[in-house]
C-alpha cells in the first residue's frame, strides 16, 4: 500500500470538518468545495521544501510561539529601509534590536494616493512595484528564517482596491464580477444597511456605499469609497482569497495579519460585525493553513471589547486564531497615563489574567493606526463616575496637549463632533511627554520623559504574550508633522506616527548618554531580561496587588518557584513600595540584591524584583 503524504493525512484530518462549514455556508456549493480543494492540493505540491521543513519542525514543537523571547516589531518598508532589499540589509539592526518577529506593513500593489496605507490592494499576486517583487519577498522570508526571524505581513481580505481586476470588471459591468462585490441600482437596500451599520470613518470617509457614476450602481464601501467590500457569500470569493493566502504563505510569511476581520461578513439589519458566519470563515482558514502549510500562524485583527475579542481564539477543539491583539490594555494603558489612576489598569489585568493561559496576546503601545478609547466606561461610571463622552474629550484634551499641565503631543483623528468620538494619533515618545520635554523642558523633564518611555514598555514587557514595538520607538522617535504637506496624506492624521525611520538618530544609539542611547538599550536589556528568566513564560501565574497607592500598578508573575514583583508608578512624584514575601529579592534592572521592606520607586519609574527559593541570582 502506498504511504499517505503529510498533505493527504492533514486533509483527512480536517475534511470532514472543513467540508460540513463550507456547504453550510454555501448550500449546494460541493463543486466549490472541490475547487478548494484542488488549490490546496496545487499549493501545498509547489510549497518550497525549506518551507515544508519549517511547517514540520514547527508541527513538532507546536508552542514555538508561546515562549518568553518572542519579541516583535512593526514597521513600513518604505519608511524604514526604502525597498524589501533594503529591510534585508536591515537584519543585523533587528537582530540587535532583540527583535525574532517582524510585521511588515501592507506591501502588495496599491494604487497611490488611494491606498489607505497599502490597506487596498490592487494585486494580491504582486508587491508594490516600488518596494520590490515577489521574489524579494521570498529571499526575505528565507534571511529572516536563517537568521530565526519570523514574517508577518497583512492579509487584507475584507476588500480590494476599486483598482483590481475584479473591480474594474465589476465596474464595466460583468455581472460575475459584480457578485464579488455588493452593488446596488439604487439606494433602497444600502439605506437599510445605514440603519444599523456603524461607521469605521465618520469623518474621512462618511457612509457605508459608493455611488458610482459611470457604473450607475452603489458600492459598498465600509472603509474608504476606494476599497470595496468583498462579498464572502459568493463561493468563489473565498476560494480565490483563500488562494491568494495560500500563496503569500507559500512566498514564506510565517505570521498572517487577518486585517479587519470582524467585518466580512454582512447581513442586512445587523451591525455587520463579529457575524457568526465570521468564525465559520476565520475557522476554515485555520484549517486550510493547518492543511497546506501547518507552520503558519494567524493573527486576527480584532480592535474591539474583550467579549468580542476573545471568541476569535475559537475553542480547544476548533481553534480560529493563534494570535490577537490585546487592544484593551493598550488603550487603557494611555488612560492610565492620562488619570495617573491605576485602578481600570489593574482591573483590566485581572480580567486578561483570568483568561486561560493558552491564548496569545500581542503586547503593544500603539501601531499603525490612530487609538480609540474602547475603554470600560460601564466599570468608569460606577466606579469612579466618569462619564464616556465627557472622559474622551478629557483624554483627547490631554494627548493634544490642551489640558493644563499635560505634558502630550498628539493628534486627533476622526473628530466626529456628532458622536464626540474621536480618536488619538502620536509616536509613544510624543504621546509620553520626552517631544516636549527635549523641545522645552529641562534636563530633569528629559530623565523622567525618557524613563516613561522605559517603564511604558517595560509595563508591556510584564505581561504575558508577545511584545510588539513600534519601529523607532525603540530609539524615541516624535511624531513626523510633514505628513500634512503630502496632499496624498494629509487628510490621515495616522500618518503622523508613521514617518520615516531617523537611521542618523539609530546611529547615536552606542553614544553614552544619547536619549537614543538609554531607550535603545534600556528597552533591549528589558528584552533580553523578559527571554532569559522563566517567570515571564506565557504559563506563569499573573496577579495584581494593591499597592496603596493610585498611581502605582503592581503586578506579579510567579512561575516554578520564582516570584517577580513588578511596580510601575504613572505620576511624576517618587514613591515608597513595599515587599515583603522574601528575606532578600534581585533586582533585574539596577542589579544586586534588595533587602524586603520599603523600597524607592523613581517619578514614572518601574521595578522588577525577583524574589527566588534558591539564591543563585544573588552571587
Ligand atoms: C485595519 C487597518 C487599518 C485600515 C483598515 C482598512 O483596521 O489596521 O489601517 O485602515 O483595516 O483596511
Amino acid at each position: 500500500m502506498r504511504r499517505q503524504s503529510d498533505f493527504h493525512a492533514r486533509l483527512d484530518r480536517h475534511y470532514d470538518e472543513l467540508k460540513w462549514l463550507y456547504c453550510e455556508l454555501y448550500e449546494g456549493g460541493l463543486n466549490h468545495f472541490y475547487d478548494l480543494c484542488d488549490k490546496m492540493e496545487a499549493r501545498q505540491a509547489a510549497r518550497p521544501a525549506a518551507l515544508k521543513k519549517l511547517d514540520k519542525d514547527r508541527e513538532g514543537s507546536p508552542d514555538w510561539y508561546r515562549k518568553n523571547d518572542m519579541a516583535g516589531m512593526m514597521m513600513y518598508t518604505e519608511a524604514f529601509a526604502g525597498t524589501l532589499r533594503g529591510v534585508e540589509r536591515k537584519l543585523d539592526y533587528i537582530e540587535e534590536s532583540g527583535i525574532n518577529y517582524i510585521h511588515l506593513m501592507p506591501l502588495l500593489d496599491s494604487p497611490e494616493g488611494k491606498s489607505d496605507g497599502g490597506y487596498a490592494v490592487s494585486d494580491f499576486t504582486k508587491v508594490r512595484p516600488d518596494l520590490g517583487t515577489m521574489k524579494d519577498l521570498s529571499h526575505l522570508a528565507s534571511k529572516c528564517h536563517q537568521r530565526g526571524i519570523s514574517l508577518c505581513l497583512d492579509f487584507v481580505m475584507n476588500h480590494t482596491s476599486e483598482e483590481h481586476e475584479w473591480a474594474r470588471r465589476a465596474r464595466a459591468g460583468e455581472k460575475e464580477y459584480q457578485d464579488m462585490y455588493f452593488f446596488y441600482d439604487d439606494y433602497d437596500i444600502p439605506s437599510q444597511y445605514e440603519k444599523t451599520c456603524p461607521q469605521v470613518f465618520p469623518t474621512t470617509a462618511p457612509g457605508n456605499f459608493t455611488w458610482l457614476p459611470d457604473a450607475e450602481k452603489f458600492v459598498m464601501t465600509t472603509f474608504y469609497p476606494y476599497q470595496w467590500d468583498l462579498n464572502y457569500r459568493n463561493p468563489i470569493v473565498f476560494n480565490a482569497m483563500a488562494d491568494n493566502l495560500m500563496n503569500l504563505t507559500n512566498h514564506g510569511v510565517d505570521i498572517i495579519r487577518i486585517d479587519a476581520v470582524p467585518y466580512i461578513w454582512k447581513e442586512l439589519g445587523t451591525s455587520c460585525r463579529n457575524l457568526p458566519q465570521v468564525h465559520n470563515i476565520v475557522r476554515m482558514l485555520r484549517m486550510i493553513c493547518e492543511i497546506v502549510c501547518p507552520g503558519v500562524l494567524l493573527l486576527g485583527e480584532v480592535v474591539m471589547e474583550p467579549e468580542k475579542v476573545v471568541p476569535y481564539f475559537g475553542t480547544v477543539e476548533k481553534p480560529e486564531c493563534h494570535m490577537l491583539y490585546n487592544v484593551t490594555t493598550m488603550a487603557t494603558t494611555w488612560h492610565t497615563v492620562a488619570t495617573k489612576d491605576v485602578s481600570l489598569l489593574k482591573r483590566q489585568m485581572d480580567i486578561v489574567s483570568s483568561l486561560p493561559k493558552e491564548y496569545v496576546f500581542l503586547n503593544y503601545l500603539r501601531c499603525h493606526d490612530d487609538i480609540g478609547w474602547g475603554l470600560e466606561y460601564s466599570w468608569l461610571k460606577g466606579a469612579e463616575q466618569m462619564e464616556e463622552i465627557p472622559h474622551k474629550k478629557f483624554l483627547n484634551d490631554f494627548f493634544t496637549g490642551r489640558y493644563p499641565g499635560s505634558f502630550a503631543r498628539g493628534q486627533l483623528y476622526n473628530d466626529d463632533k456628532a458622536s464626540g468620538d474621536a480618536r488619538l494619533c502620536g509616536t509613544t515618545a510624543s504621546l509620553c511627554g520626552l517631544e516636549k520635554a527635549v523641545k522645552e523642558g529641562t534636563r530633569e523633564d528629559v530623565e523622567n520623559a525618557i524613563r516613561f518611555d522605559l517603564t511604558l514598555h517595560g509595563y508591556m514587557f510584564t505581561l504575558s504574550g508577545i511584545p510588539v514595538v513600534y519601529s523607532g520607538d525603540e530609539i524615541g522617535q516624535f511624531n513626523d508633522y510633514s505628513y500634512v504637506e503630502d496632499p496624498k496624506k494629509a487628510a490621515d492624521s495616522r500618518y503622523l506616527h508613521r514617518g520615516k525611520f531617523h537611521w542618523d538618530a539609530a546611529g547615536l544609539r552606542d553614544e553614552e548618554g544619547t536619549m537614543e542611547n538609554l531607550l535603545f538599550h534600556g528597552i533591549r536589556r528589558m528584552e533580553s531580561i523578559r527571554s532569559s528568566f522563566s517567570v515571564f513564560s506565557n504559563k506563569a501565574d499573573v496577579k495584581t496587588v494593591d499597592s496603596g497607592d493610585i498611581s502605582v500598578l503592581h503586578l506579579t508573575r510567579s512561575y516554578g518557584g520564582e516570584t517577580l514583583e513588578a511596580f510601575f508608578n504613572f505620576s511624576d512624584s517618587p514613591k515608597t513600595v513595599w515587599v515583603s514575601d522574601s528575606a532578600e529579592y534581585a533586582d533585574l534592572l539596577e542589579g544586586g540584591p534588595k533587602r524586603s521592606g520599603s523600597l524607592p520607586l523613581k517619578p514614572y519609574g518601574m521595578l522588577w524584583l525577583l524574589s527566588s527559593t534558591s539564591n543563585k541570582y544573588f552571587s
